[in-house]
């Protein structure tokens, strides 16, 4: 089957119509994730930003609601989290509990620096309409002219809020008791981490190593903006390290530079606020598109698309403490099975894949030794994108410099590696109309790419070093669409 949509993923999120840049506001309530966006509702290119909005219950069929908040006298509104303000610390909620987003007012001003404030607006019905609250903005910055994306979390130990924010090449650390009141509590990122480009997005947040619950450390995530100098574009950088309500202790380990995803495509991912305790992931999801090119890219209609939801985790690795990203469980859900092939060599493999044709699917695929492996995916004449595992590297690589329309921009065309320590035997694809996301060595190392082939580039071939190598395991399946 080949799906006659052009470049819109069957299963990765995209607004209907028109532009969306960053995740924001993601929470859970009532049974439904929320996806706020930064949204230009009247441009398929960055514009007067709105949040854009769209819940999920399952978090891969989605349903776009309408626009949730547009720009007003205090200006766009970029990018921000929200929460379940569970015991009505804001004052804004009666009987039941409501929603509380934490968003940037961006004030363009004429002749001068723009002014970006913070703000806060409510909600009484599930995220559906918004009130900005009437003593707006609640937090400014007396020097820094780039201070922005708040993402909030309760921290129970304290019995405060915490805002982590961006904050020229830093990010600041905020509490209050009631998401109105904030004082500074500590600043962090002078002489550590990657300052390649503006700090952006921040998120910070408890995960237990090695799902030792009695083992906690904090994760601060970085996103950095596009900066010419760099033809890596924009990128999202994580710490480890410890937290006290206060201020951020990084770990040894985060001394060097550590980046989420080693593909070009996923920006200003956040995690979701309020998965409820007795699940207890924590999920996350990224903007699949980079700022080096993303207002370039080769879509009708509409321009940004979000990761698949990612569970993260924190694993000991070579003796570090390293975050593992994985395909969140739910999207084992969507799998509709095409191949599944046991102890089978290279060679059966590759005649059982000549048969298909395929453009919105997973492969799942492990093998026995440790050798070079290489998929070639959305393929056609002139057409093909490489996944595969360098067995003398160590390392797994998408290269997309044939995979279809790359001339929109000098630096999209190439081939991104991450280097996995032990070796890859094991990779989970997810291929779409325009993406490929790599999970290597269950999660240890991911790459995200955009892709644009034509539609009927739908085959799959693998070679190995040693045509006799078995898979172990090889597993195809079709994703279906997804939006309702
Ligand atoms: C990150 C970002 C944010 C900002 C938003 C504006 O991609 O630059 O820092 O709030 O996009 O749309």
């Amino acid at each position: 089957t080949i799906s006659t949509t052009d470049y819109r993923g069957a299963y990765h999120f995209s607004p209907d119509e028109k532009w969306m840049n960053d995740p924001n506001g993601m929470v859970f309530f009532k049974g439904e994730y929320h996806l706020f966006y930064q949204h230009h509702p009247f441009g398929t290119t960055w514009g007067p930003m709105h949040w854009g909005h769209a819940v999920t219950k399952d978090l891969f069929t989605w349903e776009e609601l309408p626009v949730a908040m547009a720009p007003d006298e205090h200006g766009m509104i970029f990018s921000g989290s929200a929460v379940v303000d569970w015991n009505n610390t804001s004052g804004f909620f009666d009987e039941e509990p409501g929603l509380v987003a934490i968003f940037t007012h961006h004030l363009e001003v004429p002749n001068d620096q723009p002014i970006q404030r913070q703000s806060i607006a409510y909600s009484k019905d599930n995220g559906r309409t918004w009130n900005k609250y009437e003593g707006n903005p609640v937090l400014e910055h007396e020097s820094y002219v780039d201070f922005r994306d708040p993402k909030v979390f309760w921290h129970e130990q304290s019995k405060e809020w915490v805002m982590i924010i961006a904050c020229g090449q830093t990010v600041c650390l905020y509490r209050s008791p009631n998401l109105k009141d904030w004082t500074l509590g500590s600043e962090f990122g002078t002489g550590i981490g990657s300052h390649d480009g503006v700090w952006e997005c921040p998120d910070l947040f408890p995960l237990a190593v090695d799902g030792d619950h009695g083992h906690e450390k904090w994760v601060m995530l970085v996103s950095i903006g596009a900066d010419p100098a760099f033809k890596e574009g924009s990128r999202t950088q994580y710490f480890i390290g410890d937290f006290d309500g206060s201020t951020f202790v990084p770990d040894e380990a985060s001394r060097t530079v550590r980046w989420l995803d080693h593909g070009r495509d996923n920006y200003a991912g956040v995690s979701w606020s309020d998965i409820p305790a007795e699940d207890g992931r924590r999920l996350f999801m990224g903007w699949m598109s980079n700022w080096m090119y993303a207002n370039q890219t080769p879509t009708e209609g509409y321009r940004g698309a979000m990761t698949i939801a990612r569970e993260l985790t924190l694993e000991t690795i070579d003796g570090k403490v390293t975050l593992v990203q994985r395909p969140a469980r739910e999207m084992e859900q969507a799998r509709k099975p095409i191949l599944t092939l046991h102890n089978v060599s290279v060679q059966e493999a590759r005649k059982h894949l000549s048969t298909l044709q395929l453009v919105s699917y997973e492969v799942d695929a492990q093998w026995e030794s440790e050798q070079s492996v290489q998929f070639t995916l959305r393929s056609s004449a002139s057409h093909q994108t490489l996944v595969g595992v360098d067995a003398n590297q160590r390392e797994v690589y998408v290269d997309r410099s044939r995979s279809g329309i790359v001339d929109f921009h000098e630096h999209f065309l190439g081939r991104h590696t991450a280097s996995v320590q032990g070796g890859v035997q094991h990779l989970r694809i997810y291929v779409d109309s325009s993406s490929v996301e790599v999970f290597a060595s269950n999660g240890q190392a991911v790459i995200t790419d955009l892709i644009y082939p034509d539609v009927d580039a739908a085959r799959i071939t693998v070679d190995a070093d040693q045509e006799d190598m078995l898979f172990s395991a090889l597993h195809i399946y079709q994703l279906s669409p997804v939006k309702v």
